[in-house]
């Protein structure tokens, strides 16, 4: 019998788990599919399979894929559990074993096992299906039954944690990732790998970070790797005395680490910023000896404490689309900051054949002024046109909330920008989910259609497509 799960804001409304796997073969469709849209949409995100142990996280659930499948007009539904060996075991006792961000909590028959949740992201590479969170290495699943087929090591080449954010080159077709804490828990070492178009590993190299933290997310251009190192900061020492293994320390600074692809992490620059955090940048490029990116700028970490354990400054913990420049000529470690928009937004989104490049369109889903969402339920979705600085918006209704959106090309010859975007978003007055997909470049008109859930699908992390092959 499983035990009712306790009154937590991540664990109420549609941040609730679904606990529940189906299929639903030919979904309702409100207004016509473009026939375009031919291949598959998977997201993942937390679905705590059983009340959770000790302090709970938004980030500790376990892994769940939710599939759409568009043909010819039509999608069908599928959604499956990553079955990692964290689900069996638990599976197997009935209740929850692991506590994944309060490891003081978990059970002591599985101290020292295997914990990966698989449940942050989700991505086609190399013909496998790879499930990820940042702590392990992926999870292979089945593109059509999502089914579970275990850890995907890359031939045995991958010994360390995996990214759940890998940059995917859109001209050599080879998917660059790291890994942090990649000598064991809570160290600074950092690995960084290449891996060819055909999913074979052929690079891989160490370097140190100035210290331990949690680093989510890395951008690259076409001739760079750039590794952002931020003070929210890892400790064993705080961990094994009780205290949070992850905290705001301000005073670490930021760092942002660049290297050329063609070089070695030996030749790494390092510039200096002022405290922030960065889940996830939109892009990034190179320009002559400069280097662009537009990330997602927190003042402080969201969501992690400080290291006595009291919380963070709401006020600070929203993220605004800004854009930093390094001057790699210079001699100065400085960097320089723009503010592109005043939205407070999260899982920013591009076209992604201009990954590495310079681009005009980006996405992201925002909480305009005088509207209630949260870090996860967001209350619109924006589309910024960085050639014009234009920014249109589409609002949902009070306490319906979106997720990350994500940008499909109409074909992939289409121009940058020219193609659709999918919105997952909860509905507050049905308690249901609903697909949107929208041209593109005018989400402020209707959408070109609603797919209609039976169900609702928990506010999630992350999704990719798959075309049709
Ligand atoms: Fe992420």
């Amino acid at each position: 019998m499983a035990r009712p799960l306790p009154d937590h804001p991540q664990l109420t409304g549609n941040f609730a788990p679904l606990r529940m796997e189906c299929d639903a073969p030919d979904l309702i469709v409100h207004g016509e599919l473009p026939r375009e849209l031919c291949g598959s949409y998977y997201r993942n995100g937390p679905d705590p399979q059983y009340a959770p142990r000790g302090q709970h996280h938004w980030f500790a659930g376990d892994g769940m894929i939710h599939a759409f499948h568009f043909r010819d007009g039509r999608v069908a539904y599928r959604n499956r559990w990553v079955r990692t060996p964290k689900w069996d075991w638990e599976h197997e006792a009935g209740e929850a074993l692991f506590a994944p961000f309060d490891p003081a909590s978990s059970d002591p028959r599985v101290a020292g096992r295997d914990s990966t949740l698989a449940n942050t992201n989700i991505v086609w590479h190399g013909n496998r299906l790879l499930a990820l969170e940042e702590a392990h290495a992926p999870y292979e699943v089945d593109p059509e039954t999502l089914e579970s087929k275990g850890y995907w090591t890359f031939d045995d080449r991958l010994e360390g944690p995996m990214t759940a954010h890998p940059k995917l080159d859109p001209e050599t077709g080879q998917m660059l990732f790291f890994g942090y804490m990649a000598a064991g828990p809570f160290t600074p070492d950092i690995a960084w790998h290449e891996v060819a178009a055909d999913g074979t590993l052929t690079r891989s190299e160490t370097f140190q970070a100035p210290f331990p933290s949690m680093v989510h997310d890395f951008v690259t251009t076409r001739e760079h790797l750039i590794f952002p190192i931020f003070p929210l900061s890892g400790s064993l020492e705080r961990a094994m005395q009780g205290r949070p293994p992850f905290a705001w320390e301000p005073d670490l600074g930021s760092h942002i680490g660049i290297m050329r692809r063609d070089g070695s992490a030996r030749d790494m620059r390092w510039f200096e910023h002022d405290p922030c955090y960065v889940f996830h940048p939109m892009n990034a490029w190179a320009e002559g000896d400069k280097v662009i990116a537009d990330v997602m700028k927190f003042e402080q970490a969201p969501l992690f404490p400080n290291p006595d354990g009291s919380p963070g400054d709401p006020a600070k913990s929203q993220a605004r689309l800004t854009r930093w420049t390094f001057d790699l000529a210079a001699n100065s470690s400085a960097v320089s900051e723009e503010a592109l928009d005043d939205f407070a937004g999260e899982f920013p989104r591009f076209d992604e054949r201009r990954a590495g490049l310079a681009y005009r369109h980006g996405w992201f889903a925002c909480t305009p002024p005088g509207t209630r969402g949260s870090l996860g339920a967001f209350t619109a979705i924006a589309h910024i046109d960085h050639a014009t600085g234009s920014r249109k918006v589409h609002r949902l209704d009070p306490g319906d909330g979106a997720s990350e959106p994500l940008f499909v090309p109409r074909s992939e010859q289409a121009p940058e920008g020219d193609g659709f975007l999918l919105a997952l978003v909860f509905r507050a007055a049905t308690l249901r989910s609903e697909l949107l997909v929208f041209d593109a470049l005018n989400i402020d008109r209707e959408p070109l259609a609603r797919v209609e859930l039976p169900h609702r699908v928990p506010y999630g992390f992350h999704g990719n497509w798959r075309p049709a092959g």
